[in-house]
């Protein structure tokens, strides 16, 4: 049967509750309507039920004293206006009011429950006048009542209930501390402080103070984990750390080039490029060297220490093409303005600004090309160093091998009947040989050509082509617009 319980906690700075429950559990579990936090009170500790218009309270814990007006409650008893129930070092003090049970909580600071009550009685508080006005006293009577010196008679104790409603009363109990338990878990942190009442309930702040600290060795073990978990993302995932997007061609799944410049795809791997104890120069290389391309740097640029990377950059988005970057990086580095220096080695804006012309001063400059690239190229022309040849007659034929019988005549200049380049196309005379003439001639091809594969133009017409004439790669087939050659070599 349900019944309307107020209690006051003068004990704790917070306003009334009134609870209405079938029965009320007093404890130190959070879990009791009456919470009562001293190590002294058991968890689940005493019960107050009502049946047949009586109070009931019950030990819950026989072995833990609930002491009643003084006297210990041996089972369970009938409550009457103006009780007084000692638990641990709370007096509870009961007032039947309009049918409710107003529960007064006050923490005494005398040693024992039957000292408080020794106390509660010579100060003459049982002269509260609560039975017959039926209402909640107030402050004002209290302090009214105070100094009356007549004693009160205790109020009679009622007998124990009949034993139908005794067994009513376990059964009840014995469900409760039930639920209880099971909903709570026992733990050795309640919170010091009260509880609050009514929606303050559920606003509550962690006790940091209790919690153990974490130790430092958690800290550096924890670490292990993300260091790995990082070492992995950066092999696994590792497009998160890329400073920007990789070329299309390295991401690829494919191959596009016939013959192949590469001996795989790279289809977006970072760890071909990126790899702890290999350089990246050796990475490029082994990847880039095929039976049509093999990654040669000339000798002078092995000499300043300018690879791979100097030339192909990486890194600059899907669209970007490594060979339009490497075309432009000549001028970016071979510059007045470049003031930096490659294993001690400085650079200027070679030849004046303008091509190159292989004759200075009347002497041929150019310095030719080694026996290896001179193999490469597949020239009509029988060429062969006379032992009477000096070094200008010698590097004047490769000059001319090079480009006679096998340079298609583009650019409107006159060639053979094969649309070749002959004599003509340079010489406007040949006795006297005409050598003003082929000064003219280079900006026509060793520009901006088309490039066919890209299809379009990476350098300027007007702008020297540098690797046209300065081959990097020398065994790459692919090194300048074929289409200007007449035959395939
Ligand atoms: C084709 C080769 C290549 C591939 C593939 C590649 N990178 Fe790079 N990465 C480079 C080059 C070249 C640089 C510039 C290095 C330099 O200038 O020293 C670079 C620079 C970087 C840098 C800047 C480091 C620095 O030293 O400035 C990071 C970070 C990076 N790459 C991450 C990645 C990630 C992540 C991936 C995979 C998605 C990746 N790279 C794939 C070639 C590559
Ligand atoms: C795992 C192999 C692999 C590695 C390592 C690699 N590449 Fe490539 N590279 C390729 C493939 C594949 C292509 C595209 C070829 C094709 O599509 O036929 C390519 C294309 C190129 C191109 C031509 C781009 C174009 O648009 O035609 C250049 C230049 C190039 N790579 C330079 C480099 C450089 C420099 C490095 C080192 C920083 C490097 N590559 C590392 C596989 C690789
Ligand atoms: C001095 C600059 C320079 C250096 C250093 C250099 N390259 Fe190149 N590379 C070029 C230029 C310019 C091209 C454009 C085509 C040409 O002229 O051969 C090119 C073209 C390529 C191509 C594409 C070839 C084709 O036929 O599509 C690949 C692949 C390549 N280089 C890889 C490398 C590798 C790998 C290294 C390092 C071992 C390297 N390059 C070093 C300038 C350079
Ligand atoms: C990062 C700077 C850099 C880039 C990019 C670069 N070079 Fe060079 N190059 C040098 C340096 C440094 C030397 C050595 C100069 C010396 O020995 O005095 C050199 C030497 C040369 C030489 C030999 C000069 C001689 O005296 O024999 C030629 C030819 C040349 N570069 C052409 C090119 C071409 C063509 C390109 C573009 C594909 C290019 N370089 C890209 C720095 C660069
Ligand atoms: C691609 C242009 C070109 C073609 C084609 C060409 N020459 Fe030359 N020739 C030159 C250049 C450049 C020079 C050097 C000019 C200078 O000294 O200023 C030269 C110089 C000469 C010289 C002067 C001696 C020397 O070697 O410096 C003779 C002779 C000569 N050429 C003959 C010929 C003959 C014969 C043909 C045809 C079989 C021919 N050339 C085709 C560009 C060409
Ligand atoms: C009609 C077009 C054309 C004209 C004009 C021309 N060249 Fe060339 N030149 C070529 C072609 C194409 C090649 C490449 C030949 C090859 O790959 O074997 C070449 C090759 C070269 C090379 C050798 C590059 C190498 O290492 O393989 C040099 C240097 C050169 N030319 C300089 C000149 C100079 C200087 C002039 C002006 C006097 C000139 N050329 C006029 C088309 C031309
Ligand atoms: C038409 C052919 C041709 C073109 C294009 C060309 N050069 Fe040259 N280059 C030569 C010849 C021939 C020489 C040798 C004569 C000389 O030293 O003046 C030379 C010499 C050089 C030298 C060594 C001498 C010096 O001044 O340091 C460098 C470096 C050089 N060229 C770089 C470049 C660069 C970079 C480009 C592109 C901007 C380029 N060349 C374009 C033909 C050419």
């Amino acid at each position: 049967m349900e019944a309307t319980f107020i209690i006051a906690r003068e004990d704790l700075q917070v306003d009334p509750v009134t609870i209405v429950a079938e029965g009320l559990l007093i404890g130190r579990l959070p879990i009791c309507e009456l919470l009562l936090n001293h190590p002294s009170v058991s968890r689940l500790h005493a019960g107050i039920t009502y049946a047949d218009g009586n109070y009931y309270l019950r030990n819950l814990r026989p072995s833990n004293p609930i002491m009643v007006n003084g006297a210990k409650l041996e089972e369970y008893e009938a409550l009457a206006d103006g009780d007084v129930v000692g638990i641990g070092p709370f007096a509870l003090n009961i007032d039947f009011a309009q049918g409710w049970l107003v529960v007064k909580v006050s923490l005494q600071i005398a040693a024992s429950p039957a000292d408080a009550m020794a106390r509660r009685e010579a100060s003459g508080l049982w002269d509260l006048p609560t039975t017959a006005q039926l209402e909640i006293p107030s402050e004002a009577t209290l302090a009214e009542t105070q100094g009356g010196a007549h004693q009160r008679k205790l109020p009679a104790r009622k007998s124990k209930p009949a034993e139908a409603s005794s067994t009513a009363l376990d059964v009840f109990w014995d469900k409760r501390i039930t639920a209880a338990t099971k909903t709570v878990k026992p733990s050795p942190l309640f919170p010091l402080s009260g509880r609050s009442s009514g929606k303050a309930q559920s606003v509550w702040a962690p006790t940091t103070d209790l919690k153990r600290r974490w130790p430092v060795s958690l800290i550096l073990w924890g670490m292990v984990p993300i260091a790995l978990l990082s070492i992995a993302g950066a092999l696994f995932y590792a497009s998160a750390f890329a400073p920007a997007p990789i070329s299309d061609a390295h991401n690829r799944a494919s191959l596009n080039l016939s013959p192949p410049i590469a001996n795989h795809v790279n289809a977006g791997s970072c760890t071909s490029c990126h790899a702890l104890r290999t350089s990246m120069e050796t990475k490029c290389a082994s990847c880039h060297t095929t039976e049509s391309f093999i990654p040669t740097v000339i000798q002078p640029h092995l000499n300043a220490g300018i690879g791979c990377v100097d030339c192909h950059a990486e890194h600059r988005g899907a669209s970007f093409n490594a060979i339009d970057g490497a075309l432009l990086s000549c001028f970016e580095c071979h510059n007045d303005q470049n003031r930096k220096t490659y294993n001690g080695k400085s650079v200027s804006t070679p030849h004046g600004g303008t091509f190159g012309y292989p004759v200075v001063n009347g002497h041929w400059k150019w310095t030719g090309l080694d026996t290896e690239e001179m193999a490469l190229r597949k020239t009509t022309l029988k060429l062969e160093r006379l032992p009477s040849d000096n070094e200008d007659q010698w590097r004047s034929k490769q000059f001319h091998a090079v480009h006679l019988y096998r340079v298609r005549a583009v650019a409107g200049l006159p060639g053979n009947k094969d649309g070749e380049l002959s004599c003509s196309s340079c010489h406007a005379t040949r006795d006297p040989i005409d050598l003003t003439t082929p000064r003219t001639t280079c900006a026509r091809c060793h520009n901006g050509q088309p490039d066919a594969r890209a299809g379009r133009q990476v350098i300027a017409s007007d702008k020297p082509n540098c690797t046209s004439c300065h081959v990097q790669h020398i065994k790459d087939k692919r090194h300048w617009n074929p289409g200007l050659l007449s035959r395939a070599d």
